[in-house]
Order: structure tokens, then sequence, then C-alpha cells
């Protein structure tokens, strides 16, 4: 009878008898599937196992530095840091088309990758967190295309690896369940789905640091006080937008000519349709009063009413 101790047991023998002495690479993002992928092949073969983070610039505010806390600081993991943003924002200055963004983001994540990897000498293996909806292509894309950035597939034909996909029998649920059993921090095993591309899905048109930061400290606030007014377990995403368009507004006296914050809050079973929750108007009047006082170069809140279908839940 299958249980999530006897599978970590038996997975971590597989490994040992699949890796031997030799060494394992994985693109760690922090996403769940990466994470739990980490933890158990740390348990398994320790420093064998090699993380590269790659950060693109375009994660969310405090994530790098939780991936460096939770695996370098407490798991003890040989952790390869790269500090690629601003390689990836000079990539995407000037480019307003959202697929030609998305492109221009995913490729750049498999050179920096390439690039770490061929450093590293003698390595045989390739980590990925693949899951069981990856495979059956039955599940949201949000986890298949986390999955093309990191995908060994990416990679040039003379850098190929023997794969490691040790979760791939497990549903989401599950995976969060070993998680959690391997002694990684809730808030990195109960995440809301992010996109591989990022916060660069979430500034509209052409990115500028401004903007990012704006998108950044905007969805901070939002995630802080969805968590206060308990909605953060309850809420399937929520994220914050910022469009590429100023409005006149006042602020301490003076015209002001600034970005709006749009938010965004949906429940959904399959990310294929999508309902809006709805935030009780003391929550917003917090979340608006905050963003507006604390995040530079935005005078107004507005929330996005609308379900998918007619919308996405992104907004690109
Ligand atoms: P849409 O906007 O299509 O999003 O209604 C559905 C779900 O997919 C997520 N999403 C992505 N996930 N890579 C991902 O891993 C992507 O490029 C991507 N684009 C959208 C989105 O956050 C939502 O949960």
């Amino acid at each position: 009878n299958w249980n999530i101790d006897n599978f970590i047991q038996e997975q971590v023998q597989l490994i040992q008898e699949q890796v031997g002495d030799k060494k394992v690479l994985l693109a760690l993002s922090g996403g769940v599937d990466s994470s739990v992928v980490a933890a158990l092949l740390i348990r398994a073969i320790g420093s064998q196992l090699t993380c590269v983070h790659v950060n693109h610039g375009l994660l969310r505010k405090g994530e790098p530095e939780e991936v460096v806390q939770v695996f370098r600081e407490e798991m003890g993991a040989n952790l390869v840091y790269i500090d690629a943003v601003d390689r990836f924002l000079e990539k995407l200055a000037g480019v307003e088309d959202p697929e030609e963004k998305r492109k221009i983001i995913g490729n750049e994540f498999i050179y920096v990758f390439d690039e770490e990897a061929r450093k590293l000498q003698g390595v045989d293996f390739l980590a990925q967190g693949t899951i069981y909806p990856d495979i059956i292509e039955s599940g949201t894309k949000t986890v298949k295309a986390v999955k093309s950035h990191h995908n060994v597939g990416g990679l040039p034909e003379d850098l190929q690896f023997e794969l490691i996909e040790p979760l791939k029998m497990l549903f989401k649920d599950e995976v969060r369940e070993c998680g959690l059993a391997l002694g990684l921090p809730e808030s990195m095993v109960y995440r809301q789905p992010f996109p591989g591309p990022g916060l660069g899905v979430r500034c509209l048109g052409a990115i500028t640091r401004d903007r990012l930061e704006a998108v950044r400290e905007s969805d901070a606030i939002l995630r802080d006080e969805f968590k206060k007014a308990g909605l953060e377990g309850k809420v399937w995403q929520y994220f914050t937008v910022v469009p590429d368009f100023k409005s006149v507004g006042v602020k301490n006296h003076n015209r002001s000519f600034e970005w709006p914050v749009i938010l965004r809050a949906v429940n959904t079973v399959d990310a294929m349709t999508a309902t809006i929750e709805r935030v009780p108007y003391e929550v917003f009047d917090i979340i608006t009063e905050r963003i507006t006082h604390e995040v530079p170069g935005v005078n107004r809140v507005l929330y996005d009413l609308t379900p998918k279908p007619t919308g996405t839940i992104e907004w690109e």
C-alpha cells in the first residue's frame, strides 16, 4: 500500500542505484516541482547534486533569496546562484510583443543554463521535475511551460544527459505531500501557480526596470494583505499587472502622471475556465492605500472583474 514515506524511501534507493558515484545537475527555479526534486535528490545523493538557480529578474519579491536560504543554508545543497538579471533585461529592452518576450526569456534561460552546465565537469545526469500531468498532457499549461524552459530537449545536442524524473508518477497534491515530508517550507510547497516567464508577462508591453519593480512591489503587497485577510489558501491565483500607459491623478496636492496597477484574483479547477474572487471591499481599501503610497510611479488601483472566458487568467 502506497504512502509518501515508502515512496521517498523507494525513490532514494532507486536514485542511489542509478547515480552511483556520478554527478547530477538540476535547474532549480524554486517552483514546487523542481524544489521537491531537489529535496529528494539532496536526501539521496547529497553533494553529488548541483542545483543551478537562474535569477532572470522576473521572479517575485523574495523568491531568489528564499531558494538560497532553503537549499544552500538549511539543506546544505550545492547551489550555484546565477544573477542573470541584467542579461535578461537587456535582451528584453524595447520588445513589446508578448510572444516575442516569452521566446526571449525561454531561449535566454537555455543559454544561461547551458553555459553553467558546461562549466561543471563530469556531470552525467539531469534531474527534472516532470510530474504525471505533464506526461498525460491533460495538465494545465502552468506545469508544462515551466518544464519546457528546463527541458533537456531545449539543450544543444552536444550537451545531453541521462534524465532523472523521480516525480513522474505523482499528481500535484502528492508532490506537495512529498515536499512537506522532505522538510520544505509550506510557503514553497503551497505556492500559487506562477508562469515560467514570471513577472515578465505581467509587465505589459516593453519591460522597463521601474515598471517591473512596480509589478514586483505591488504583487508583494497584494500577497501580504491576502495573507492577513485569510485569503491566501482560499484563492487559487492572485497577482498584479502594470500596463504601459499612464493617467493623471493627484498626489500630495500635485498633479501626478503615473501608471495604474491592476489586481487580479481568480478561482479555478483546471485553469481552463476561471471565476472572480469576491474580495471584500475592506481588503481592497487597504491594498489600494498601500500600493498608491508605497509603490513609486503608481497613482491608481483597478480590479479586473473578468472571468475566463472572455479573459485569460494572465494579462499579457
Ligand atoms: P491563462 O492566462 O492562459 O493561464 O488563462 C492559465 C494558467 O497558466 C499559467 N500560465 C503559465 N504557466 N508558463 C507557465 O508555467 C507559462 O508560460 C504560462 N502562461 C500562463 C497562468 O499563470 C495560469 O495559472
